[in-house]
């Protein structure tokens, strides 16, 4: 949300509600433990359509935005440019091992506008309202998505957009998708986008306008979500 002073970055942190995560025993934690430091090196070619997801969140100077799952934090320097030093950037996830990377790359690229918090998306409490969430290849991570999806809903303002851009339905791959399927089983990831793609989610109709696109032949699939109709209480 723009203002004229500018909260700091203690004071934002704040108004997260962690989860016991210290209790959260999850095979992702396992699995980045070891991933985290050959992630930015393997990924950049399998992961399409993370700077139109961040095109598409129309970010303005002065905005918050949350990136839910933010990894070793790829998207952070656009997101951070975008908003400029008015503005924030609150990155959540839920390996410390990945955060690393993403304090690394902060510090690298001299973000002063970023904070980012370990956090589990599946239960998280934000006491105040951002005007912008993306979630970037990791929903297709997370089990609970209707949970993700309403505790999205609920960090944003009335009016607010999320974006999501995942794995697609790889429609029309022939033999290829089962092979693919059980690749990203492998890496944790079971695809997400059949229900978002048809509208039927709770999370979608919450929004006065939705787009979805497929990118690469269905490989992964960009959804934009603008308007949140009903705020929920924060
Ligand atoms: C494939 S990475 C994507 C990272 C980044 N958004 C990108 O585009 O490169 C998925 C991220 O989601 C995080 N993640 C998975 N489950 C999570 C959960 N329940 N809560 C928070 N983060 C989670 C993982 O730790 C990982 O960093």
């Amino acid at each position: 949300m723009t203002s004229s002073t500018k909260e700091s970055s203690s004071s934002l942190a704040k108004h997260f509600t962690d989860l016991p995560s210290a209790s959260v025993t999850s095979p992702i934690l396992e699995y980045y433990r070891w991933a985290a430091p050959l992630y930015d090196v393997t990924r950049w070619a399998v992961l399409p359509g993370r700077r139109l997801a961040v095109d598409a969140l129309e970010l303005k100077p002065g905005e918050t935005v949350l990136e839910i799952g933010t990894g070793t934090g790829s998207n952070l320097p656009s997101l951070c440019r975008t908003v400029g030093p008015s503005g924030w950037v609150i990155g959540i996830d839920l390996s410390p091992d990945m955060l690393a990377q993403a304090r690394r790359r902060i510090r690298r690229n001299r973000l002063g506008n970023a904070i980012l918090i370990r956090a589990n998306a599946e239960a998280f409490a934000l006491t105040r309202h951002v005007d912008a969430v993306l979630m970037s290849d990791s929903l297709s991570m997370m089990p609970n998505r209707d949970q993700v999806a309403a505790l999205a809903a609920a960090a944003l303002r009335p009016g607010g957009r999320l974006v999501a851009v995942d794995f697609g339905p790889f429609s029309g791959w022939g033999p290829l998708r089962a092979l693919v399927r059980w690749w990203l089983r492998l890496n944790h990831v079971t695809l997400w986008t059949d229900a978002a793609r048809t509208g039927e989610s709770a999370l979608w109709s919450r929004f006065r306008q939705t787009v979805t696109r497929p990118l690469l032949r269905s490989y992964a699939t960009l959804l934009v979500a603008r308007d949140l109709k009903q705020p929920a209480p924060p």
